[in-house]
């Protein structure tokens, strides 16, 4: 993408409504946009990362067997009133009535639609286990919007629903998404720990939320400090095997939300207890019938019995993660993007538009990178080194390959690291193969 033909309205000034990390930069790097409070449009920049986000989720759910399908925005009140939620959502809920006078709603999560559309359908055990998803808009009427997309009033979640026979069956259902979610997150960069959690509005009596530490953060927490000194999540997991005595292991550690921490009842020593802030990017729910029991999603046992299904459901915070991978690594010149979730993986940066040397080998690396399907952002407009060194540092792709007069005197380019900022010369051949377009 050449710089020039893109859309990349950037903020020099830090924009005063922005009160934490984050949110400045996604503002200054043209990411999104407010509309309303709360409400964001997504710039093509941001959208970028979003989508990769999106991407990373879905692969790690598929991997683990869930399905994906896609429910719409809006909902019939009557499911709702159905599970006994209507009422009990409150003010957060966004109410709509259509031109029918039908009670309408913009779902803030989807137990009920999911369990309505397996209900009609799946009639006996044979047909489970199931586990199905979708990635979809949400709106939650919070009470305070704040810090950009961490807490916005419409936004992205992944969100999915299993369903099982027996408690058995629903704790193996449990366990995989326990791991998938620690392969998710891990895949971005991510130290994410899973903290005992209350079990909410949801109910149920199996929760676990996935925490980014962070001092922006907006939940308190306490963890063993195992947990900070571990490498960061990540193992290959065979879901077929049984998985609950890897999960026993890892939550052996201590890890708890505020909400259900116990200071008299913790069994971590006071020095190695860590007491800090932390995002909320998942959470994950086992709570048997609540639904499926006053919603009649009944199978037929082996017995030929109806037995109500027994659910999980599990969320994770799609547009909020871009927020949080931000909140984890940036410094004070802008973004510092993990690979797996960068806009671009290369900032090719000719510094003199007018030079018509430099101009022929940014367009020849620009061509060969793309040809070989290294996304690659080239900044080919006429600006001074300084605000194109700066706006890079900015939008944080990964690496910047730095084309200039004095180096091609030499036969080199220049590649920077963005993490760490380390910087080579080398020759443009050398800078391709390094990049994975030689
Ligand atoms: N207002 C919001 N803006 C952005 N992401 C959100 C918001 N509310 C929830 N999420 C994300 O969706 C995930 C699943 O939703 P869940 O119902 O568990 O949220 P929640 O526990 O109500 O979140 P929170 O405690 O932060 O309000 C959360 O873990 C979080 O990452
Ligand atoms: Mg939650």
């Amino acid at each position: 993408m050449r710089l020039s033909a893109y859309f990349l309205p950037l903020l020099r000034e830090n924009p005063s409504e922005a009160q934490i990390v984050s949110h400045r930069l996604m503002l200054r790097a043209g990411m999104i946009r407010q509309s309303s409070a709360g409400i964001y449009s997504w710039l093509p920049l941001g959208l970028r990362v979003l989508k990769k986000v999106e991407r990373i989720v879905r692969e790690e759910q598929d991997a683990a067997g869930a399905l994906e399908l896609l429910m719409p925005t809006i909902q019939p009140a009557e499911l709702w009133q159905e599970s006994g939620r209507y009422e009990d959502y409150g003010k957060e809920m966004l109410r709509i009535t259509d031109r029918h006078e039908r009670a309408m709603l913009y779902g803030p999560t989807n137990e009920e639609l999911i369990t309505d559309i397996f209900r009609d359908s799946i009639k006996s055990y044979r047909d489970l286990p199931k586990n199905l998803y979708h990635i979809q808009w949400k709106f939650r009427d919070e009470v305070r919007p704040r810090f950009g997309v961490m807490r916005g009033r419409e936004f992205l979640m992944k969100d999915n629903y299993s369903f099982d026979l027996d408690v058995k069956g629903a704790k193996h259902s449990y366990f995989k998404m326990f791991f998938a979610y620690l392969r998710t997150f891990a895949r971005m960069g991510l130290r994410a720990i899973p903290m005992r959690a209350e079990t909410g509005p949801i109910g149920g009596d199996l929760s676990h939320e996935f925490i980014v530490l962070a001092e922006t953060g907006e939940s308190q927490v306490f963890c063993d400090r195992a947990w900070l000194e571990s490498e960061i999540l990540d193992m290959a997991v065979d879901y077929d095997s049984d998985l609950e005595p890897q999960f026993l292991r890892w939550t052996s550690l201590y890890a708890a939300t505020g909400d259900i921490h116990d200071a008299k009842a913790c069994p971590v020593p006071e020095d190695r207890l860590v007491t800090a802030r932390g995002i909320e990017v998942g959470q994950i729910f086992y709570f048997g019938t609540k639904y499926s029991a006053p919603m009649k999603a009944v199978v037929a046992g082996p017995d030929g019995e109806p037995v109500p299904v027994e659910m999980g459901s599990y969320g994770i915070g799609v547009s909020r993660l871009v927020g949080a991978i931000i909140e984890a690594s940036h410094d004070e010149a802008g973004i510092i993007w993990p690979e797996s979730v960068a806009p671009f993986k290369v900032g090719l940066v000719n510094l003199r538009a007018g030079d018509r040397r430099c101009v022929a080998a940014a367009d020849d690396l620009y061509a060969r990178l793309t040809r070989a399907g290294v996304e690659v952002l080239y900044d080919d407009r006429d600006d001074s080194p300084g605000a194109k060194f700066a706006a890079m540092d900015l939008i944080g792709l990964p690496y910047q390959l730095v084309v200039g007069p004095r180096g091609l005197d030499k036969g080199v380019v220049e590649l920077k690291k963005r993490a760490g900022g380390a910087r080579q010369e080398l020759s443009p051949e050398a800078a391709l193969t390094l990049l994975g377009g030689g």
